[in-house]
């Protein structure tokens, strides 16, 4: 518990200092984070930076993508790879303006049923989209979290990983947690660029929410 109280204040403070700011972090429109948050899983944020305007310009909301011609989609995702992915998001557009009345749905267990969305995908887009305290991991969570919890062990599985980001976990602030714990682990990756391997054994774990109660009054105060 009190691991976790510094770790809140350490990543508090460097996220004070150091938030990077991203097009995906200054819009409220669930459109426009949904496709970041698909981008990103696979994609570093740079590359990202370079395409989004251009892809949002274009596909400018759920309908609009869902409309379009899969080439069209294809060749606005050149640069970003995984060509799936991008099939996959205009299939997901296609869902959402059908079942969903053009609205996210917040709930990561029917954001999971998308196409494209994995577990790791539907809590982060949850996360981010409706501010909503989800648990989840994904690479820089990963790494800044075994930094500072389970240094020098090699190999650290998600299942351990899990309940330290749903007891420091902000439930109040949910978007600039994740935001500073990834903007965060990004940062150890250029300073230690080879850090504690990952094991190649950890395993994919489902992210369960963090009990709202259990997690309360743990402020980031971001
Ligand atoms: N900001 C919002 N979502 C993000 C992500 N998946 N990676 C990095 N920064 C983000």
């Amino acid at each position: 518990v009190e691991a976790c109280a510094r770790f809140r204040q350490v990543i508090c403070h460097y996220f004070r200092h150091h938030a990077r700011q991203m097009p995906w972090r200054e819009t409220d429109d669930p459109y426009r984070i949904f496709v970041s948050e698909v981008m990103l899983q696979q994609t570093q944020v740079e590359r990202v930076r370079k395409k989004y305007p251009e892809f949002i310009e274009r596909f400018s909301d759920f309908a609009a993508l869902a409309a379009a011609e899969q080439r069209e989609v294809l060749e606005a995702w050149q640069g970003l790879g995984y060509n799936r992915r991008a099939l996959a998001l205009r299939q997901a557009a296609q869902t959402i303006v059908r079942d969903f009345g053009g609205k996210v749905p917040d709930d990561p267990a029917v954001l999971e049923r998308l196409p494209g969305i994995g577990k790791a995908t539907a809590a982060s887009v949850a996360a981010f989209v409706h501010n909503r305290p989800t648990v989840f991991i994904e690479t820089n969570v990963r790494r800044l979290f075994i930094h500072f919890f389970f240094r020098g062990r090699e190999e650290v599985r998600d299942a351990e990983i899990l309940p330290l980001v749903a007891m420091t976990l902000d439930p109040a602030h949910p978007r600039e947690f994740y935001w500073a714990v990834m903007d965060y682990g990004t940062m150890l990756k250029k300073r230690y660029p080879n850090p504690n391997r990952r094991s190649a054994s950890y395993t994919r774990q489902a992210p369960f929410e963090g009990s709202d109660r259990q997690v309360r009054g743990r402020m980031l105060k971001a």
